[in-house]
């Protein structure tokens, strides 16, 4: 039995605002996106993953979903439902039996309830997960109730909402040749299909984040909970150097800044990254950036830093842990950095998957005092608390 599971994230979560669309900002460390995605990709009744995303969200999707083992998302539509047709679609190719269809904004999803909505399908064609209405309902207009209405029959709609693969195909061709829009779930794309759908339970915490608010009491729940399991709290420091040599840009945090030099090195010398890494390791007693990837070796000539970053961040979390701030300081006479620091902290942030306010990124002159105040380089030093499991 093949279970497909499409994941629809190419909203612009206008009502939740931010920086970045509410499918890419941070809760408990991690993309909202990516709590869905592993929630799904650790069920062991689904064999497929494929996710729908927004025009320009390459970057933040990579850095969602770095480390997962997933098809190439699928870029998706104007609307809700254009974007569920084309991600049923993108899933002829792997020809699965039962699809579920889920909303990237709910990442509190159960494997409980995945596993319900599946097991309905052995008995029917459609089924969505449903909450009864407990408050007592009214029809009002012009601020005043004209009746109260009966709320035993009516039920909030979840997702996932899971179908027989072909019906639902067929569902979603039917509505968008007869253009039949404002389909806001895909149980409606079914009902005007002609098909019956059936509701089991869903829960009260597969709620769908829609507000900035959804999205800092789901952060504050995760947090809560991730850091109760976390009571061993260590600080690492980190200090690199690297002298300046012809060149006319420098990498900072990942970012690149013009400048009159570059910074000489093996890799991109990306000194505060490199300062970043040692502080990371030295929270875990990992040794160094050095000790992961010899200078010596051509391998890493010319690597991104991000690389070095991922790997202090893989030994963090193969023990546990969690990173619970970050500071840094960089001492350079020039370039000016405060320019940067909007973007740097941005970078670091995807980079670490770290909320920006657990982030702080300063730079000092040295006063034109020894060698950083001569520019013959500059120099970085970075604080991080991280948090581990006893
Ligand atoms: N979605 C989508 N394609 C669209 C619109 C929405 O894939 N054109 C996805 C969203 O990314 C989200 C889910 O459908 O995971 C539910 O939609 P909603 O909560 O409305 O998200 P947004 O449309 O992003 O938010 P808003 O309506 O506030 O702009
Ligand atoms: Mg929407």
């Amino acid at each position: 039995m093949k279970v497909a599971a499409v994941i629809v994230a190419a909203g612009s979560g206008q009502r939740a605002g931010g920086e970045k669309p509410k499918q890419y900002q941070l809760i408990g460390g991690k993309p909202v996106l990516r709590w869905t995605l592993e929630s799904f990709l650790s069920h062991p009744a689904v064999t497929h993953v494929q996710t729908v995303i927004g025009a320009d969200h390459d970057a933040d999707f990579a850095a969602a979903a770095l480390g997962l083992t997933l098809p190439t998302p699928v870029l998706g539509g104007n609307s809700r439902q254009d974007s569920c047709r084309i991600g049923v679609e993108a899933c002829a190719e792997h020809a699965p039996d039962l699809i579920l269809i889920h909303d990237a904004a709910r990442p509190f999803i159960s494997h409980a309830v995945i596993s319900a909505v599946i097991a309905k399908l052995n008995d029917v064609d459609a089924v969505v997960p449903g909450l009864a209405v407990a408050d007592t309902l009214k029809q009002a207009r012009a601020g005043l109730i004209e009746k109260t209405v009966d709320r035993s029959t009516l039920f909030y709609m979840q997702t996932p909402q899971g179908f027989r693969y072909q019906k639902i195909r067929e569902a979603h061709e039917t509505a968008f040749t007869q253009a039949a829009e404002g389909l806001t779930d895909d149980a409606a794309v079914a009902e005007f299909a002609g098909m019956k759908v059936s509701v089991v339970q869903g829960e009260a915490r597969n709620r769908k984040l829609t507000t900035s608010h959804d999205i800092t009491m789901a952060n504050i729940e995760l947090n809560q909970s991730q850091f109760a399991h976390r009571p061993d709290i260590r600080v690492g420091q980190g200090v690199d150097f690297h002298v300046f040599t012809k060149g006319n840009s420098l990498w900072l945090c990942g970012v690149e800044m013009p400048h009159t030099h570059k910074l000489k090195g093996h890799s991109d010398a990306d000194v505060a990254l490199h300062a970043v890494t040692d502080a990371i390791l030295g929270t875990i007693g990992e040794g160094d950036i050095g000790t992961h990837f010899p200078p010596t070796d051509p391998q890493w000539k010319n690597a991104r830093s991000s690389i070095f970053i991922a790997k202090a961040r893989q030994l963090l979390e193969a023990k546990g842990g969690l990173i619970a701030n970050v500071d840094v300081t960089i001492l350079a006479e020039a370039p000016k950095i405060s320019p940067h620091i909007v973007k740097m902290k941005s970078e670091l942030s995807r980079q670490l998957g770290l909320a920006t306010d657990r982030i702080a990124i300063k730079a000092t002159t040295t006063e034109t005092m020894g060698a950083i105040g001569r520019k013959e380089g500059m120099a970085a030093l970075a604080t991080v608390t991280v948090r581990l499991p006893l």
